[in-house]
C-alpha cells in the first residue's frame, strides 16, 4: 500500500519554534488554527505515550501506520518504519507540521530552500542547501509550509516509530526524484490516493 506520508516535514528559512509549554508557544494562531508549536507539543507528548506507541503493529516488510486525532483539526499519524525504509523526497504543500521519534532513530534530509509552488518540472539546486539531521528517541522537529524533505530509517536492524502531525490536513503531497543537484517533480498525490 502506498504511504500516507510519514512525512514529515522544514524548510528553509523556518520561523523559530518556541519550546513546547513555554509562554511563547501559542497553541493557536489568531485564526484558531493550531500553530507549529502546538503540533510539536502534540507529537512530543504522543511519542512519550509508551502504551500507544507499543500498540502500533509492526511489519518487517513495510511501514505501518495508524491515524490519530491531532489537535485543532490537524492530521496525525503514528508510523512504524522497518530498517531501510524511507519516504523519498516530497513536500506537504501548504501544510505545516511536526514529527517526533518515539523509538529508534530517523534521519531527515531536507532542502533549505522554498521551491516555487508550480510551473516547473525540474530545478537545479544551488550548492549548500542540503540539511541532514538524525532524530533519536525523543527527538522532534517542526517545519513550515513547503518544507521539502525525505525521512528514513537508516538502521540496519532496528525498527523506528514516530508521530507526525500536519495542519491543514494534508491537501496534497508533491513527490520528487533527485539526481545530484537536479530535483524533478514526479507526482502529485492527493488524499484519495492514500487514504
Ligand atoms: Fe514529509
Amino acid at each position: 500500500m502506498s504511504h500516507p506520508t510519514p512525512a514529515h516535514p522544514l524548510n528553509a528559512p523556518t520561523a523559530p519554534v518556541p519550546p513546547a509549554g513555554s509562554p511563547a508557544a501559542a497553541r493557536t494562531a489568531p485564526s484558531g488554527a493550531p500553530t507549529a508549536a502546538a503540533l510539536l507539543d502534540f507529537v512530543r507528548r504522543t511519542a512519550a505515550d509508551r502504551a500507544l506507541v507499543d500498540s502500533l503493529p509492526l511489519d518487517p516488510e513495510g511501514r505501518t501506520w495508524v491515524r490519530l486525532e491531532g489537535p485543532g483539526g490537524s492530521e496525525a499519524w503514528l508510523i512504524g518504519w522497518p530498517p531501510g525504509t524511507g519516504t523519498g523526497w516530497h513536500d506537504h504543500a501548504d501544510s505545516l507540521g511536526a514529527f517526533a521519534t518515539a523509538r529508534g532513530t530517523l534521519t531527515e534530509n531536507a532542502l533549505a530552500v522554498r521551491l516555487p509552488a508550480s510551473g516547473w518540472k525540474t530545478l537545479e539546486l544551488a550548492d549548500g542547501l542540503d540539511r541532514s539531521r538524525r532524530l533519536g528517541e525523543g527527538g522532534s522537529r517542526a517545519f513550515g509550509r513547503h518544507h521539502v524533505h525525505e525521512v528514513l530509517n537508516e538502521s540496519p536492524d532496528t525498527h523506528a516509530v514516530s508521530v507526525h502531525a500536519y495542519y491543514p490536513p494534508l491537501p496534497l503531497i508533491r513527490r520528487f526524484s533527485r539526481t545530484g543537484a537536479v530535483l524533478r517533480l514526479e507526482q502529485v498525490e492527493r488524499p484519495e490516493d492514500w487514504q
